[in-house]
């Protein structure tokens, strides 16, 4: 398995010695020596180096993602060759000496590759259909999306990223003075890491970019870490069942989504319902309740191992903060949620031993970073959100229908999965939807796990997105010499 490859096709940035270089870009900011690190790197998460961590939430950064329409294909292609000699691998973003100031990954839709002129069918019809279309798949009402992402008229998208504003301006204006009006954006937001001590947490509160599938043939994985065929999430590498153009090889598939959070709504909801644990405070009941809900504590402990009180050490420990399976030694899984109920978020998405044998296919590779300001006074007070703030959440795989939507639609949105539980579990309470009707969910209190709760509301609502083809170097260069 290639690492260079790999990451080849998950991140893209210019070298430190890189040839030409972005005409906007002086040598101090394209050849950065650093003195600190560009990944963030909180307890709980991996340690860094680590071939995770550079996909995933781990920047201490700004980012911006722009939508972009290619108005000049041909004039595009012949400035992107300018673009090709200064992507590099993976090795330099692990290295702190050897990081650039400021990353750049660049991905295409359908419409784009046919715009630059392939034709290649690349064998994923969700992809090829576009993420507006797939709207009714996932039970959403397109009425809440970002009228950018209405239709199919994206053509791409560019992400930089940097630990510093100025670095992060610099490269977007190389980007679109070397590409000039070759391109148009139509679309961009800006992410930004929580500040201090939620470095690394989504806006909820919670410690996110935990748990990441790992690929055969890459080392050791952490305990509790599963290891997929590296086809899950590659492009013609093994075990990617579709038959693909050769050019793609390393390529992925991105599901890109803008998922708008409701703090404030999400915190009221918990305080209406806390766990009825004799002796514990509202606020600790309140607390378990959202726990449960997403079945990690904020700081990152599983409530499987964790299941009455958030245990910090354990969150910070990444040799144990996911070694965990939902069995337990004298309770019958079946019927077990006074560990973690079977609706929690993260169960739903990766059920570890729910299913038997575990299961290896429908995993993706999870690249998400907060947007929007942190929550006021006023909106914690009301209880209501006045700003709009969520996660700008990217997910990495080979087969979107085997990744992101099917565990929306077949796991997340499902009130049966998962089945032969002594009770339904009903829908994810964090993220799954039912087309703007009611949703509900059990397991949320440990006292009467078999209890029925309906929702009040999406806490998180669909902004929308694109489905992308994110090229390894080769596949990039595939295409602009197409
Ligand atoms: C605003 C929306 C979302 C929030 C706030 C959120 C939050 C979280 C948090 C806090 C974790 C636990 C940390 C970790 O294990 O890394 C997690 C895990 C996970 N989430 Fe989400 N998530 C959101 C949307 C989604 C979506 C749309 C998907 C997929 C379609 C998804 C799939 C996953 C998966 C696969 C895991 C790992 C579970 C495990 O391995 O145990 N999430 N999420
Ligand atoms: C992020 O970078 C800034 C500026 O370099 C630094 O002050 C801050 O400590 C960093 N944050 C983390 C979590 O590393
Ligand atoms: C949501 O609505 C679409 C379109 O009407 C439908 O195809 C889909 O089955 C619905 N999904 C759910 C979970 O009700
Ligand atoms: C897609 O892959 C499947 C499975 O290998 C194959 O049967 C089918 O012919 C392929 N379709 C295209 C358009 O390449
Ligand atoms: C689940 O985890 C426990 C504790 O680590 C372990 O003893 C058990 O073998 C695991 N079960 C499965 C099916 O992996
Ligand atoms: C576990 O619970 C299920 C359903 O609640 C039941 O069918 C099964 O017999 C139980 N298993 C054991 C070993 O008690
Ligand atoms: C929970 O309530 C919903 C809506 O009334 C219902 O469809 C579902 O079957 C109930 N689930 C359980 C486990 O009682």
């Amino acid at each position: 398995m290639k690492l260079t490859a790999l990451l080849g096709g998950l991140t893209i940035f210019p070298a430190p010695q890189s040839v030409p270089r972005f005409p906007a870009l002086g040598p101090t900011t394209s050849r950065s020596v650093r003195t600190n690190n560009m990944l963030i790197n909180p307890p709980g998460h991996p340690p860094v180096p680590h071939l995770d961590e550079v996909t995933t939430s781990s920047f201490n950064i700004s980012n911006v993602q722009a939508e972009v329409l290619i108005v000049d294909p041909t004039g595009f292609k012949k400035l992107m060759n300018m673009v090709i000699p200064t992507i590099s691998t993976v090795d330099i973003m692990l290295d702190m000496s050897t990081q650039p100031s400021a990353s750049l990954n660049m991905a295409f839709s359908q419409t784009g590759l046919h715009k630059l002129g392939i034709q290649d069918n690349l064998n994923d019809t969700v992809f090829s259909g576009g993420q507006f279309a797939d709207a009714p798949n996932l039970a959403e009402s397109t009425n809440t999306w970002v009228s950018q992402f209405k239709g199919t008229s994206i053509h791409g998208v560019y992400i930089t990223a940097s630990d510093s504003s100025n670095s992060l301006m610099q490269q977007n204006s190389a980007l679109q003075t070397v590409l000039g009006t070759t391109i148009q954006v139509v679309y961009s937001i800006q992410g930004q890491a929580r500040p201090g001590d939620q470095a690394g947490h989504e806006h909820f509160g919670f410690l996110d970019g935990i748990s990441q599938p790992t690929i055969e043939g890459f080392g050791t994985p952490l305990p509790g870490q599963v290891t997929v065929p590296a086809g899950k999430l590659l492009l013609n590498r093994e075990q990617d069942q579709m038959t693909r153009p050769s050019w793609t090889i390393d390529s992925s598939f991105v599901a890109f989504r803008q998922l708008k959070q409701l703090v404030p709504e999400f915190n009221t909801f918990a305080n209406d319902h806390p766990a009825s644990i004799p002796g514990m405070s509202q606020a600790q009941a309140a607390e378990l309740t959202q726990a449960r809900m997403m079945g990690r504590w904020k700081s990152g402990a599983p409530v499987d191992l964790a299941p009455l009180f958030d245990d910090p050490v354990l969150g910070a420990d990444p040799t144990r903060n996911n070694n965990f399976n939902y069995t337990h030694p004298g309770f019958n899984s079946s019927s077990d949620q006074i560990h973690c109920p079977f609706s929690a978020h993260i169960r739903k998405n990766v059920p570890r031993t729910d299913l038997d044998p575990i299961d290896l296919a429908h995993h993706i590779l999870r690249s998400g970073i907060p947007y929007g300001p942190e929550v006021t006074e006023v909106e914690q007070q009301s209880g209501q959100t006045m700003m709009e703030r969520g996660l700008l959440f990217l997910a990495v795989q080979s087969n979107i229908a085997s990744g992101f939507q099917f565990l929306q639609k077949a796991w997340m949105n499902n009130p049966e999965f998962v089945k032969h539980k002594s009770v339904l579990p009903g829908l994810d309470p964090v993220m799954g939807q039912n087309n703007g009707s009611a949703r509900f969910t059990t397991g949320l209190d440990p006292m009467n796990p078999e209890g029925n709760t309906t929702l009040p509301m999406q806490f998180v609502v669909s902004r929308g997105g694109e489905y992308f083809f994110m090229p390894s170097l080769s596949a990039l260069r595939h295409i602009i010499s197409s």
